[in-house]
């Protein structure tokens, strides 16, 4: 390990070519079906949208040809033990991306899941806690932005515009979102980019109804939070975030069953039609959706009070709902059912899962950033 490790950071392979960062992974990885996201009528519109998840990045861009182009990685990092034989040189070797930092190695992104099994004992860390950076926890600073630097190339101009996600105000947990902002725009800043923020609903808005006038309601359903925004002709009527998403269904999961969250995930994640539970797992599974589900929309209910000066809807507003907890089977006739339930002020239409639910923020910031350019 070189001796010169103090703070300062030196990262491993990478995708970007921008800083200090050597190339390892450099083909830009497109997630979801990149057919689905349409093209710019002007080609090689400067702006990226990034989606800073708990649970995922995605920076997204547009290419020459005005298609989309996705490269993303878990948000997640593993801290090496000193003891561990490896060397940077062996991590380049084995395409894994990594930094120095404070003396130690730490694997980056998605490869952080593989080394921990080998290094029992060590535990992945996520850098957000529901959606959210501790202010002072350097360390995940650190790794944030070494994250952020290997999927964030050079700007392709001095102040580009980079527009980024984050949790709207939390109405059932305190954080300092102010913090969490000011970080990432730190970040972008230090790259060469002009920042600006998106709350997530909003995103989903600005990804899925263009063609309603960007009126309609976004929920993004993520991993450590969800995020609700009501917009009128691309302006937020009420949005907020709650600390709820994957994570907490898989931790519901887990305790009505009587297993680990691991096992809860995976679950999950495996071939549960919500509409049609076959067994004991399946129907705990399908409850704790609808715990999820009802929650989430009895926030929504509510968000209408405090909205002042509700405009006059024309038609009834749509839903649209994009991340990961959104993708199981039956989630849209599980919330349509649920939202029977509760009367609203206003009248609200179908519901219906984003074009391409895991990218749909990160599309909606890169509209937001080609508008700012
Ligand atoms: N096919 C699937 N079925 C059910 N759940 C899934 C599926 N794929 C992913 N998930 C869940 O989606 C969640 C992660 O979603 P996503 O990647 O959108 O989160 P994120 O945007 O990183 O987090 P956040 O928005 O909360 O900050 C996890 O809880 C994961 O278990
Ligand atoms: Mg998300």
């Amino acid at each position: 390990m070189s001796a010169a490790m103090d703070n300062t950071i030196s990262s491993g392979p990478g995708p970007s070519s921008g800083g200090a960062a050597t190339i390892g992974r450099d083909a830009p990885e497109t997630y979801g079906n990149p057919d689905n996201w349409g093209r710019t009528e002007v080609a090689t519109r400067l702006g990226r949208g990034i989606d800073f998840g708990s649970t995922h990045v995605l920076a997204v861009e547009r290419n020459e040809d005005g298609h989309c182009v996705c490269r993303t990685d878990r948000n997640a990092f593993l801290k090496l033990p000193p003891d561990v034989s490896m060397k940077p040189a062996m991590l380049t070797q084995l395409d894994v991306p990594y930094a120095e930092w404070k003396d130690r190695l730490w694997v980056l992104g998605d490869a952080s899941y593989n080394l921990a099994n080998l290094y029992v004992g060590n535990t992945v860390q996520r850098p957000t806690a529901n959606g959210f950076l501790d202010p002072h926890d350097r360390d995940g600073h650190t790794m944030t932005r070494c994250l952020i630097e290997r999927l964030v190339p050079a700007p392709r101009a001095h102040g580009e515009p980079v527009c980024f996600s984050m949790p709207s105000t939390p109405i059932d947990q305190r954080v300092d979102r102010a913090a969490h902002r000011a970080i990432l725009a730190d970040i972008f800043y230090r790259l060469g980019y002009s920042a600006y923020s998106l709350d997530e609903g909003h995103a989903v808005v600005y990804s899925e109804f263009m063609g309603q006038g960007f009126t309609g309601i976004g929920i993004s359903c993520g991993g450590g939070v969800s995020d609700v925004c009501v917009s009128w002709q691309a302006r937020p009527v009420t949005s907020h975030s709650v600390a709820r998403g994957g994570d907490w269904i898989d931790g519901r999961i887990a305790e009505v069953l009587g297993i680990d969250r691991e096992r809860a995930r995976a679950l999950k994640q495996g071939d549960v039609d919500l509409r049609a539970p076959r067994n004991r797992e399946e129907v705990a599974i399908a409850l704790c959706y609808r715990m999820y589900v009802g929650y989430l929309l009895s926030t929504l209910r509510k968000s209408f009070d405090g909205a002042e000066n509700l405009p006059r809807f024309d038609a009834p507003l749509e839903i649209a709902v994009a991340g990961g907890a959104s993708l199981a089977r039956g989630f849209v006739d599980l919330m349509t059912e649920e939202l029977r339930k509760f009367e609203f002020p206003v009248p609200i239409g179908n519901v219906r899962l984003a074009s391409d639910p895991l990218s749909a923020v990160a599309r909606g910031c890169l509209m937001a950033a080609s508008l700012a350019d």
